[in-house]
């Protein structure tokens, strides 16, 4: 058996940027069983008087999510707003085109704020710039923002929400560059629509951000000429330019899939690429940041996805790995690492869609990525760190060679709390890591966890629900400035420090 060494060298002093909290977002859509029956299921012994899932919102809570976008995704832009506010028994049945689904209605945008204010998140609103227009758009900032004395204002208190619901966040549209979006543009139209869209929210309220749309993905043919495009209309209106992207492991290749990290960061580097360059030609002192705000791994990607126009269907309920989890522990380092330039990101989606959350009407069912997502979002804290990483390689396929250990940390300077986020890649090779503090090594470790296996298809199922969890582990004493660590193969290893 071959022994494996790494080195990681931290220092305390070299950081990258401050860790946005909105980094750890989540994405709720109308879609399958993500709103009803996943969020909203008042026939479950287990919803509240509003028929919000109790034991879901203990799970998101968990999860510690700071931020949530609704109501799509696709969804989006076939919306009308007006549809899911007021009282339910007025509210319209209507065909959703997005994913072939019967709308109820029955949870619409007060709903979704008391949803927020119930797992302590805040709101982020979509306009519909796909059948909708920039007055409907403006509309719906009057509805929420503005206290009173208004029509839309009023009408909010009218149903019963005296105070204004005060949403800061607004992505101006969904994935507006895909043709299978309802009232697609081309880059310019969309550039133009935004632009006027984002103009008129903000007249009615200045201390909103708005997030312009990006490409979806690195394998659109308009990617990336669209993003420059559409920021070099928008750019002086638009506070976040965002990013969309799903992976899966569907040609069987874990070594390159593993290797996942690759991609995230080449399609970040691209995304600043062109934000530096549209801020030089516009020579704007103007600042866009990056919103990822739809990101997961997804199995089912490509599948037919359509409800038949039943309610609530079941789509896109994927079964995750131990590999997917590790995959995502990469996606996460990956916003830690590239946190001087994003500053949102959200899971898509929290709950049953996409979703490493699965409800049955009586039980839930936390899959493998559930763990490592709560691990990082509870101790990501402070600025990020500058990790300089000397670890052995991995051939892959499609990525070459990449070290073994994938790598980010972050150091509060206020509570002196640090901490390591630590996926070895290797399927085969366990390695023996020293940890090296190079400046002010902390005086202990005050917790050591692990999500890892032998199986790299390890599932968590209702009936072995524990397979494949965050465990505590036996970090040992730190010699010195030093920490050794045997990091097994196939794992997320997290060091608390302080
Ligand atoms: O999250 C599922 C879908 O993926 C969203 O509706 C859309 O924005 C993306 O294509």
């Amino acid at each position: 058996m071959s022994n494996q060494k790494a080195q990681i060298l931290l220092d305390i002093h070299r950081t990258i940027a401050p860790i946005s909290p909105l980094l750890f977002g989540g994405f709720t859509e109308h879609m399958g069983r993500c709103i009803y029956e996943g969020v909203y299921d008042p026939a479950s012994p287990h919803a509240d008087e509003r028929g919000l899932r109790k034991d879901v919102i203990a799970a998101l809570r968990e999860q510690a999510y700071t931020v949530i976008r609704y109501p799509g995704g696709n969804f989006l832009s076939g919306y009308n707003w007006l549809d899911g506010v007021g009282p339910k028994d007025q509210r319209p049945h209507r065909r959703d085109l997005a994913w072939q689904s019967l709308e109820t209605n029955q949870f619409g945008t007060n709903e979704f704020v008391e949803f927020c204010a119930a797992i302590d998140a805040a709101p982020m609103l979509g306009v519909n710039m796909g059948t909708g227009d920039i007055q409907s758009a403006a509309n719906l900032v009057d509805y929420c923002n503005t206290p009173g004395g208004t029509y839309w204002s009023d009408l909010r208190i009218k149903h019963g929400y005296a105070k204004p619901h005060n949403v800061r966040y607004w992505c101006v549209g969904n994935e507006m560059d895909g043709p299978w979006q309802i009232g697609h543009l081309d880059a310019v139209a969309y550039g133009n629509k935004a632009l006027e869209a984002a103009k008129m929210m903000k007249w009615l309220d200045p201390t909103i951000e708005t997030v312009l749309c990006g490409s979806s993905g690195d394998s659109m043919p308009t990617y990336p000429d669209w993003d420059r495009i559409v920021l070099e209309i928008a750019w002086e209106h638009m506070n976040y330019h965002s990013m969309h992207y799903y992976i899966n492991n569907k040609a069987g290749d874990t070594a390159s899939y593993l290797a996942s990290a690759v991609r995230f960061e080449h399609f970040v580097d691209t995304m600043e690429g062109t934000l530096r360059y549209v801020k030089a030609k516009r020579r704007s002192t103007h600042d866009v940041y990056l919103s990822w705000d739809e990101w997961q791994v997804w199995h089912s990607i490509g599948s037919a996805l359509g409800g038949q126009w039943t309610e609530a269907p079941h789509l896109a309920e994927d079964i995750y790995t131990l590999e997917d989890a590790l995959v995502v522990a990469q996606w996460l380092n990956v916003f830690l690492r590239k946190s001087h330039v994003l500053k949102v990101a959200c899971v898509a989606q929290i709950v049953n869609v996409i979703s490493w959350l699965h409800t049955r009407r009586d039980a839930l069912l936390k899959q493998p990525s559930f763990y490592v997502f709560k691990l990082v979002s509870n101790m990501a804290r402070g600025d990020a760190l500058d990790v300089l990483v000397k670890a052995p390689l991995v051939d892959t396929q499609k990525h070459g060679e990449v070290p073994a250990l994938d790598v980010s940390a972050s150091f509060d300077a206020e509570t002196q709390q640090g901490a390591l986020f630590v996926v070895n890649r290797s399927q085969t090779e366990a390695i023996s890591t020293d940890i090296i503090w190079q400046s002010e090594a902390p005086r202990q470790v005050t917790g050591a966890y692990q999500v890892a296996g032998a199986d790299v298809k390890a599932v968590n199922t209702y009936e072995h629900p524990d397979t494949v969890v965050s465990r505590q582990i036996a970090a040992g004493q730190m010699d010195g400035n030093t920490l050794s660590l045997r990091l097994p193969p196939l794992s997320f290893t997290v060091i608390s420090t302080r």
